[in-house]
């Protein structure tokens, strides 16, 4: 049963649903995991036995049963699916994201300048943090963590909080991923794929930090 007491992230560990909820009212799961969930529904303008509520009667359409299992998987299984399933398909994600910001900013920079300039910037720093973070993992971290050796986790953890700052800062800029109403399809499309991005990073990160970590 899900209380107010409870860590996020053993909130999300019972209920893997309740990140849907959790991304919706700008509660921190993946770098603030360890916050008590009544601290944060408050500090995020909720109440907390309301947001309780709804997360207990919330069910994710969709694929929600398979990440269920991904909590179970031992080391070695997490971390290829880690590798695999986010570190790849962001990379991909990151490619497209990138290609499309930078048509947009140059078809609509008169009009939208201000709002896409910074946007672009932004991104560009995430990418910045995000390849060298991949290739720390991949090449140092997880092999040492499969063959055993005991891992100081900070420094990920450091560039994880690093790399939340810069989700959220993409999230007020582009007005929670919301195109201005004179939006082409083009810029349309930016947008759902830059938040497809963001929530894929706050999942990775929060396996990464209260499941692989801790295992
Ligand atoms: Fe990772
Ligand atoms: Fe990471």
């Amino acid at each position: 049963m899900i209380t107010k007491e409870m860590k996020i992230e053993e909130v999300v560990k019972q209920n893997p649903d309740a990140i849907d909820i959790l991304s919706e009212c700008q509660i921190d799961f993946c770098c603030g995991g360890k916050q008590v969930l009544n601290n944060a529904a408050k500090e995020a303008g909720q109440d907390p036995d309301e947001l309780v509520a709804r997360i207990a009667s919330y069910r994710r359409p969709g694929k929600a049963d398979d990440w269920r299992q991904v909590l179970d998987f031992n080391r070695e299984e997490l971390i290829n699916y880690i590798v695999v399933k986010h570190h790849r398909q962001e990379e991909l994600l990151i490619e497209e994201v990138e290609r499309l910001l930078a048509k947009i900013l140059y078809v609509h920079y008169r009009s939208h300048q201000d709002s896409l300039a910074p946007i672009y910037r932004t991104f560009l720093e995430l990418k910045g943090e995000l390849t060298p973070h991949f290739a720390q993992e991949e090449k140092i971290d997880f092999p040492a963590a499969l063959a055993g050796d005991p891992i100081d986790w900070s420094g990920l953890k450091d560039d994880h909080e690093q790399v939340g700052g810069l989700l959220k800062k993409l999230q007020e800029l582009s007005s929670d991923f919301t195109p201005p109403d004179d939006a082409c399809t083009t810029y349309r499309r930016a947008f759902e794929k830059l938040h497809e991005l963001v929530d894929d990073i706050h999942l990775h990160v929060f396996l990464e930090n209260s499941v692989l970590f801790e295992k």
